[in-house]
Formats: C-alpha cells, sequence, structure tokens
C-alpha cells in the first residue's frame, strides 16, 4: 500500500463531511428518493437493472427501524410510477436487528410481501458476523413464504460461506456474492486477498451446481473472467445469472459487460446518511480520492 493509500484509509473517518462529499459523490445518487430515481432512469437508458438502497444502518431505535421500512415501500411505488428497471436492496440492521430480531423480521416481512403484490424482489445485504446467522434464517423463511421475491448475500471472505452454500441449498438459491466489506477477525475470515479470490471462485461453482441464480457482485477483473470461464463452462443462458456492481465504480467495465450482452445491476445508494457509505468506500479504494485531488488541482497523467 502506498504512503497516500495508507494515510487516506487511516484518517478517512475523521475527514469533515463535506470534503468525503467532494470525493465520493459518484457514489451515492443523492439524498432523496428523486435522486435515486433519476440515477436509474439513466442507467436503465444504458441498458442496465439498478437495485434502490436507502442508506442506513445500525441504527438506535425501533422507530428509525420503522422509517426505513416506510420508505422502502415508497422505493417500490416510485419504481412502478416511473416504469424503472429496478428491485430493493436492505440492511437487516436498518431494520431492528441488533436491537430486536422479532421487530426486524417483521419489517423485512412487509417489504418483501409488498414485494412480492408488485412481482418486484428484496435483496437482503450481508452485514458483519454478529448479523449472518440471523440474516441466514430471514432468508430462508422468507424464501419459503415468497419465492422468487428475496434473496440474500454471501460474503466469499468468510470461512463459513461454502458451509452456507451447502446448507441453504435445500431450497431455491437467488444469492449475490461479493468478497465482503466488513473488517473481520482471522478466525470468521480470509485475510488474504489472493485466497478470498479463489474462494469467490469456489463458492460460484458451488452455487452454479446448485442451480442458484447469482449476482456476481464484483469490480475485480480476475474474478469477472473466472465468472465468464464458469458461466460457459455450465451453459449458463444471460437469464440465469447477473453481474452487479456499485454506483461510481469502474464504469468502463460495466459498460463492456453490457456491451458483451450480460445483465448487468448497479446498486444505487441513497438518502441523508450517505456519510457512512462514502466514508466505507473511500476507505476501501483511497485511489478514488486521489483522482479527485488530481481533479481539483488540474494535475494530468499518472
Ligand atoms: P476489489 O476491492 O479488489 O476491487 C477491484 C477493483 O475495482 C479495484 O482495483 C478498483 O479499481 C475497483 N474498485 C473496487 N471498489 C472500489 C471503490 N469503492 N471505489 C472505486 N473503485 C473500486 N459487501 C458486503 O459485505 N455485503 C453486501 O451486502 C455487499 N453488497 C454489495 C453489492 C454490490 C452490487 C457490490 C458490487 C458490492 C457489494 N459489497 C457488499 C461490497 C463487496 O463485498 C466488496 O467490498 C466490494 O465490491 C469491493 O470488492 P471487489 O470485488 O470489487 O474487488
Amino acid at each position: 500500500m502506498s504512503l497516500f493509500n495508507f494515510l487516506v484509509s487511516k484518517t478517512i473517518m475523521h475527514v469533515p463531511g463535506p470534503v468525503v462529499g467532494y470525493f465520493a459523490k459518484d457514489y451515492v445518487a443523492g439524498r432523496r428518493l428523486e435522486d435515486s430515481v433519476a440515477a436509474t432512469a439513466d442507467l436503465n437508458s444504458q441498458g442496465m437493472i439498478a437495485t434502490i438502497d436507502v442508506l442506513g444502518e445500525f441504527i438506535k431505535t425501533l422507530d428509525e427501524a420503522t422509517a426505513f421500512k416506510e420508505q422502502c415501500l415508497e422505493i417500490f411505488k416510485a419504481i412502478d410510477n416511473h416504469g424503472l428497471g429496478a428491485n430493493l436492496s436492505l440492511k437487516p440492521s436498518q431494520m431492528g436487528l441488533l436491537l430486536d430480531k422479532d421487530a426486524a423480521f417483521s419489517n423485512i416481512r412487509e417489504i418483501v410481501a409488498a414485494a412480492a403484490e408488485r412481482g418486484n424482489f428484496v435483496r437482503i445485504d450481508m452485514e458483519d458476523v454478529p448479523c449472518t446467522d440471523a440474516t441466514l434464517d430471514f432468508y430462508r423463511r422468507l424464501r419459503a413464504e415468497f419465492p422468487g421475491c428475496v434473496g440474500t448475500v454471501l460474503q466469499a471472505y468468510l470461512r463459513r460461506t461454502p458451509g452456507d452454500i451447502a446448507s441453504l441449498g435445500d431450497g431455491p438459491l437467488n444469492i449475490r456474492l461479493c468478497k465482503g466489506i466488513y473488517n473481520e477477525s482471522r478466525e470468521h475470515a480470509y485475510k488474504d486477498g489472493a485466497v478470498v479470490n479463489s474462494n469467490y471462485l469456489y463458492c460460484l461453482e458451488k452455487l452454479f451446481e446448485q442451480g442458484a441464480y447469482v449476482g456476481i457482485a464484483t469490480h475485480d477483473e480476475a474474478l469477472v473472467q473466472g465468472a465468464l470461464r464458469l458461466i460457459d463452462r455450465y451453459g449458463l443462458e444471460r437469464d440465469q445469472y447477473e453481474f452487479q456492481m456499485l454506483l461510481g465504480v469502474d464504469e468502463q467495465l460495466r459498460n463492456l459487460l453490457v456491451a458483451q450482452g450480460h445483465r448487468l445491476r448497479v446498486y444505487v445508494p441513497f438518502g441523508e446518511s450517505w456519510l457512512p457509505y462514502s466514508k466505507r468506500r473511500l476507505k476501501e479504494n483511497p485511489m478514488i480520492a486521489k483522482h479527485a485531488l488530481r481533479q481539483m488541482f488540474g494535475i494530468h497523467g499518472h
């Protein structure tokens, strides 16, 4: 890691909001639902679909969870009113998971029920290790009640993930597979990038073997290439998987995949809680700050 990257990743949590906002504006559609609608319409016009996410996680009261639930229900209305190609992603902690598990389940259930009514879909994001078991339990219960309308996320950095794929294989599987973004201990997670990548492709193959619909969520070209090989080996049709990428990240790669005819979904976050999300993205890739600084000072070259 270069000194610049090291400094950004160590100091980003203390940088004032407006500065982070400047660097991270490409990662977030805006503060309001209308912003996510506009961003999604733009992606749709470029042949991509979206998953809309209202930013917010690890809340302090159940009232906040109720407010987030209402916002999710509004998102479905907006998707239908504007004829958007989009579904919804939500975080269990945003729905109250760490405050009251039953209340969180009932909030998420209400949202999935609304999705089912509208013929839409909810992706339950995966958070850190204290949330994993409950999230998978919610997914199991909801897929039984609303088949085809709910999916979840598995993280390739977790040692447990191949086992989770095997045990979830007793029902239809709709999984977003990502590397994983939280800072987990070595006890739970592989820490070496090459091992995470190897586990990613191992898990992806297990999922394909089990006939899962997979959202291949990565911007890592080595993984994209590995996924393309597996798609080819398993003879999958274009509607049997999708690639997924974050708003504002590697648009060139995403355009290349779209041009090759792959289904591509962009994660479109919006909302007032944009700051922690943006800080996480910047911490993850300090190069963004570098590019933005260069742009700001009119420096060209590498
Ligand atoms: P990697 O981090 O190696 O990045 C590969 C390349 O992509 C980098 O070299 C860089 O060029 C570019 N890149 C990656 N991230 C960037 C960024 N933030 N800014 C700019 N460039 C960047 N995690 C989780 O724990 N739970 C979840 O529910 C989700 N959900 C989710 C949805 C979607 C659609 C995506 C794409 C990702 C997630 N993630 C997630 C995050 C995921 O776990 C992972 O942290 C990031 O995708 C980065 O990993 P990559 O596979 O892209 O590889």
